[in-house]
């Protein structure tokens, strides 16, 4: 795919991950992009979308439910905006002929693995966040759409609120950090997700489900631990554990994703979370 040659669709185009993705799709050459979040598109209004979409030969879906405590309380406007509004776009994209990227999590799983979640692992949420996310999964790859699922996890970036700036603000106010030692997972850059998107898109990745990634695993103390030494906060972070911060929603213990299926076709993937946070840090940090 030739993205200077493409017309794309962006849902959720105010959100932290997509004006990351709207960034690396103009350095990647395109010029055709219409941009739209909830108030000039609400992705459950079906004929909006689907006049939306009717030009478009990509419709890439950031948009989402993303307050993940907040949807134990509110399962059915999460699943609104998770599953069925996931489900219209994909339908309207298939009947357009366009490619979709939907944007998934590792919330789609418990969270009790011992080796890292192959893209194919049977989904089995722990959370209604996860349930919703799991149903539009399910939405999209019964749509019959050419859809590429992107699952991501423990994102932080520069354009929306996130682990590492919450970390910095708060070790500066009180110069001390508890920080959890008891869940694994992957933090992961957003623009380092969009570079992997258009990675899969112009290499015309086949329709399935791919993790996005990096690579590697660490606990949220040893991210933690990262941060502040970034921000010269020095040493300010002690270990704790879940019991000490009890939450609406289970958070999955074990959170780490596979990444066989961009290995098997060649296409690379999104390098060391450590490596990576180096990169990213005085980017995300900035202003903070
Ligand atoms: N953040 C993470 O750590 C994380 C981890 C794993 C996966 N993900 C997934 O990554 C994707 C992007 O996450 P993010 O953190 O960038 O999300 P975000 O910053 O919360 O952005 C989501 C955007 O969607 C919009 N939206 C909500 N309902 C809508 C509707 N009905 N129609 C159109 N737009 C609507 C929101 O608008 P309002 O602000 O007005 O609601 C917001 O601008 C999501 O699919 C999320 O599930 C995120």
């Amino acid at each position: 795919m030739n993205l200077s040659q493409t017309r794309i669709l962006i849902t959720g185009a105010y959100g932290m991950l997509a004006s990351d993705v709207i960034a690396a799709l103009r350095e990647g050459g395109a010029t055709d992009m219409v941009l739209t979040d909830r108030d000039d598109l609400d992705i459950l209004d079906a004929d909006a979308v689907t006049l939306a979409v009717a030009d478009r030969d990509v419709i890439i879906n950031c948009a989402a439910f993303t307050a993940v405590d907040a949807a134990e309380e509110q399962e059915d406007l999460a699943y609104a905006v998770n599953a069925t509004g996931p489900g219209i776009l994909a339908r309207a994209a298939a009947a357009a002929g366009a490619r979709m990227v939907h944007i998934s999590t590792d919330y789609v799983f418990a969270g009790d693995a011992g080796a890292p979640y192959p893209e194919d692992a049977p989904m089995d949420p722990a959370s209604a966040y996860g349930r919703t996310k799991a149903a539009g999964e399910v939405e999209v790859r019964e749509s019959g759409a050419d859809a590429l699922i992107l699952r991501t996890a423990w994102l932080y970036g520069r354009g929306g609120p996130c682990f590492p700036k919450t970390m910095v603000k708060v070790g500066r106010e009180r110069g001390a950090l508890a920080v959890v030692d008891d869940q694994m997972g992957q933090p992961t850059w957003t623009r380092d997700v969009a570079a992997f998107m258009l990675r899969l898109l112009e290499g015309d990745a086949p329709a399935g489900t791919y993790h996005a990634t990096s690579a590697g695993q660490c606990s949220w103390y040893d991210f933690a631990k990262e941060i502040v030494a970034s921000a010269g906060l020095g040493d300010i972070v002690s270990r704790t554990d879940s019991s000490a911060y009890q939450r609406p929603a289970p958070r999955p213990a074990w959170s780490v994703l596979g990444h066989a299926a961009n290995e098997a076709l060649g296409i690379e993937g999104i390098g060391d979370w450590r490596e990576r946070w180096a990169v990213a840090a005085d980017e995300v940090l900035d202003g903070v």
